[in-house]
């Protein structure tokens, strides 16, 4: 499984970086609004840095029109760098730009994927990722679940090489239930993996390990 944390607050991927098995980081213009004002590739170029070229940067174009899609490219690849996953919606224009950056090679992340159809244009375009939004499906009385085992069914069919990044959790049920229907990677908000590892078991299972160790051995934080 691949894990990329869906947010581009500079703390939290400084924090997470360190506790997780960290694949990469997507933004999308909402998530960059959290950050309020910020100077946009210097912030992207901060989360690079952070983050380095092994781990993949998901960055998202603003223009809803292919030409000015293209323009946003040029900008995010002169201005952060070529290795990029350049997030594009799989709308009708952004179905057209994908083509184009395919043959030129580039990475790309086609998102704001709603139904099955969505998925199968960009898994037959190339897409190098889609991102398919399981939240916000479920809200729309869209079998998420069941779109997710269909997509990455698709995948294995076409013997396509693109990656499911289940996009748009609001809980670790869902993100398990993604990677359970053949999800490669999954994009998760830092709250949500705060929540998951903040489950009270956890805590009460590790205080009873040292209460029964120094129960014998007397109080020490380590074994030695
Ligand atoms: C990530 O690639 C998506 O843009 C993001 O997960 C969408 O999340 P939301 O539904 O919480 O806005």
């Amino acid at each position: 499984m691949e894990i990329l944390l869906d947010t581009a607050n500079i703390e939290m991927i400084k924090k997470y970086e360190a506790v997780l098995p960290l694949t990469g980081v997507t933004t999308n213009p909402s998530i960059v609004k959290k950050e309020g004002k910020v100077d946009f590739f210097a912030h992207m170029n901060t989360i690079r840095e952070i983050i380095g070229k092994e781990r993949s940067l998901h960055v998202q174009v603003v223009a809803k029109d292919k030409a000015g899609m293209l323009k946003d490219v040029e900008a995010i690849l002169e201005q952060i760098d070529r290795e990029v996953y350049l997030k594009i919606p799989a709308s009708e224009e952004g179905l057209k730009v994908i083509k184009i950056l395919k043959k030129e090679e580039l990475n790309v992340t086609a998102t704001a994927i709603y139904t099955k159809f969505q998925a199968y244009l960009a898994i037959a375009a190339g897409a190098d990722y889609i991102a398919p939004y399981f939240n916000r499906m479920e809200n729309l009385n869209i079998d998420a679940k069941e779109a997710m085992a269909a997509m990455a069914n698709e995948i294995e069919r076409s013997n396509s090489k693109t990656k499911i990044v289940a996009a748009s959790f609001k809980n670790v049920g869902q993100v398990t239930t993604a990677l359970d229907q053949g999800a490669q990677a999954v994009t998760v908000a830092p709250d949500i993996i705060a929540q998951a590892l903040a489950m009270p078991s956890i805590a009460q299972a590790v205080d009873d390990f040292t209460e029964d160790w120094e129960s014998i051995f007397g109080k020490s934080s380590t074994i030695d």
